[in-house]
């Protein structure tokens, strides 16, 4: 089950900064990921994602099955969209996806970007595009997966992007 994460869901918010900056220990290494952003600006850079007078953005969060009947499973993942300006237009960028190790490879990440799409498509964007290191195999495969093409080269980074709104692969 996917959801948006609502303001007020302090824990929630505070998971998610935490899984941010395990994404970047995860992605660039343990001890540059750790120091590059304190807990109180990863939670204040969430914060700015469910501020309306901030961007226009969303949080989204999916649930794993519940262990108990009608409550709501653990959170397996997250992902954060938002439209963004840039020089060539608009676009709707992922800004940052993560599934913890225990949910991985259960297609929780394929659905939070389905979702994240259709959110960018609804705002009216035509392009969708994120951005990872150039050696996240995972983070590419999964975007090629669903269409993206890498379109920028700029090390240690790459950018991945694709139309939405219209069928995969047509650019
Ligand atoms: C990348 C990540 C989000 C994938 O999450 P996930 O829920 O395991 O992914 P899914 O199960 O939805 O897999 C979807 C597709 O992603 C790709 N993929 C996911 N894990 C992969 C792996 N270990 N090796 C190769 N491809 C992989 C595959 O294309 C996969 O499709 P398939 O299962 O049909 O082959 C997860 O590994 C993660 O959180 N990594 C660390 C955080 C990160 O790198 N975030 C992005 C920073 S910019």
């Amino acid at each position: 089950m996917i959801r948006r994460v609502d303001p007020g869901e302090d824990a929630v918010i505070a998971l998610i900064a935490r899984r941010m900056r395990l994404t970047l220990m995860e992605v660039i290494g343990p001890e540059e990921g750790e120091r590059m952003h304190t807990m109180e600006w990863l939670v204040d850079r969430v914060r700015f994602h469910l501020d309306p007078a901030r961007s226009t953005a969303a949080v989204f969060v999916a649930h794993a099955e519940p262990r108990t009947p009608g409550e709501l499973g653990p959170i397996a993942g997250h992902t954060i969209v938002r439209i963004q300006q840039e020089d060539a237009g608009v676009v709707g960028l992922f800004s940052t996806t993560y599934v913890a190790h225990e949910h991985r490879r259960q297609g929780f990440a394929h659905a939070l970007l389905t979702t994240g799409e259709g959110w960018i498509t609804e705002h009216g964007m035509h392009t969708a595009a994120t951005w990872t290191a150039a050696d996240n195999a995972k983070l590419i495969a999964l975007y090629e997966a669903h269409g993206y093409a890498i379109t920028t080269r700029d090390p240690p980074m790459v950018r991945l992007e694709r139309r939405v709104g219209c069928a995969k692969g047509v650019t």
